[in-house]
């Protein structure tokens, strides 16, 4: 998955034409809405943190820069305007290339390793964690096997092999509800996300927007066999292992394991809540009325607009999204969207600490 996702010759993203025509995201429906309310949120985590100059936000997987861009636009006018130091991470050298194009004012860089610790700093992704490869797990009984990618009469093939320990870990933790012959995917990569987000800053927020939910629902009946899709052209299909670097392979983000992950890390989980009430709070609901008011307003501007406020916060679409905010040693009670106390999610959600 990894190969056919990130080889930089064949890999999915490293194949730069291919990517706008197989997937969309909340950064893409509108040139400038998602970075503008993200720039409120951050206008809340700033203060959060206790208003640090230089103000370090660290975007992880910002594919050509585009919410960056947004981001940067929106600072204008903010009081931390002058001390944002943006960072872009992105894996995929053709897209840190166009992200330096777009946005001159921020730094890319491949991995968090090339950023220094320092004290504060604000982490922010959007689907960042649901392009991570992934490994499949499967029950067979009261045991667990690995399906791994081999050959079977000249084409790939799923074939089981005994799990390793890491992989029972996972699935004794998540997958206590998976019914036998039941599949669930194992995140690479989380860990050390949070590993580097330690070593990066002493006191943090984390923003981390993404499909999925607590592992009780992705590793539950509802997805027996999995939430592994290939997607290409929009269009999504069971094949994985189809024409490996051609489509875009995805799953479902277990936030049990990101909130896990957090705990570990030393940060509390202030917020899982879905996109469209987290952009409710941050005032999307202001963007139509003032799209109203502008004067040369055409019919077919003002649909487009109210498709992407749709878009962005309806429960059948984008706004079903999940958004989890992290904070370690900040005053999360001044995050916009953030629940009262009682309705903060704890961190222990596996349903087996085995
Ligand atoms: C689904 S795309 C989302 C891009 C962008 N954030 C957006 O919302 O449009 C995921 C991005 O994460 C990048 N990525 C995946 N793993 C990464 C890693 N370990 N470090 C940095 N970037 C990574 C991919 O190259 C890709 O550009």
């Amino acid at each position: 998955m990894t190969s056919a996702l990130y080889d930089e010759r064949h890999g999915f993203y490293s194949r730069a034409p291919s990517r706008a025509g197989d997937y969309f995201t909340s950064v893409t429906v509108h040139p400038t809405l998602f970075g503008t309310l993200l720039a409120r949120h951050l206008d809340d985590v700033w203060t959060a943190l206790g208003e640090p100059r230089p103000f370090r936000v660290v975007e992880l997987g910002c594919g050509d820069g585009t919410l960056a861009g947004q981001i940067v636009s929106a600072a204008r006018g903010r009081p931390w305007r002058e001390h944002l130091a943006y960072v872009g991470v992105e894996r995929s050298a053709q897209a840190r290339a166009r992200a330096r194009t777009q946005v001159p004012t921020a730094t890319f860089t491949a991995s968090l390793d090339a950023i220094d610790a320092g004290p504060t700093a604000a982490f922010l992704s959007n689907e960042l964690f649901d392009a991570l490869p992934v490994r499949l797990l499967q029950r067979d009984g009261g045991d667990w096997v690995e399906l791994r990618v081999g050959m079977s009469d000249d084409s790939l093939a799923l074939e089981p092999f005994r799990a390793d320990v890491e992989a029972m870990a996972y699935a004794r933790r998540y997958g206590s509800d998976v019914p036998d012959g039941g599949i669930i995917e194992m995140r690479e990569g989380v860990a050390g996300v949070y590993a580097d987000v330690r070593r990066i800053a002493r006191r943090w927020v984390m923003t981390s927007i993404d499909y999925g939910g607590l592992a009780t629902e992705m590793h539950g009946p509802r997805f027996n066999q999995g939430t592994l899709l290939a997607y290409r052209q929009h269009r999504a299909s069971e094949d994985v292992l189809a024409d490996p670097g051609s489509s875009d392979l995805t799953a479902h983000v277990n936030f049990s394991e990101l909130i896990d992950a957090g705990a570990r890390a030393g940060a509390t989980a202030a917020l899982l809540g879905t996109q469209g009430d987290f952009l409710t709070a941050l005032g999307i609901g202001e963007h139509l009325p003032a799209v109203q008011r502008r004067p040369d307003l055409s019919v077919a501007d003002y649909t487009r607009e109210r498709e992407a406020v749709f878009q962005l916060v309806s429960p059948t679409d984008l706004g079903r999204f999940r958004v989890l905010v992290q904070a370690r040693d900040a005053v999360i009670d001044r995050l916009r969207g953030v629940p009262a106390a009682a309705a903060t999610p704890q961190p222990a959600t596996g349903k087996d600490d085995g």
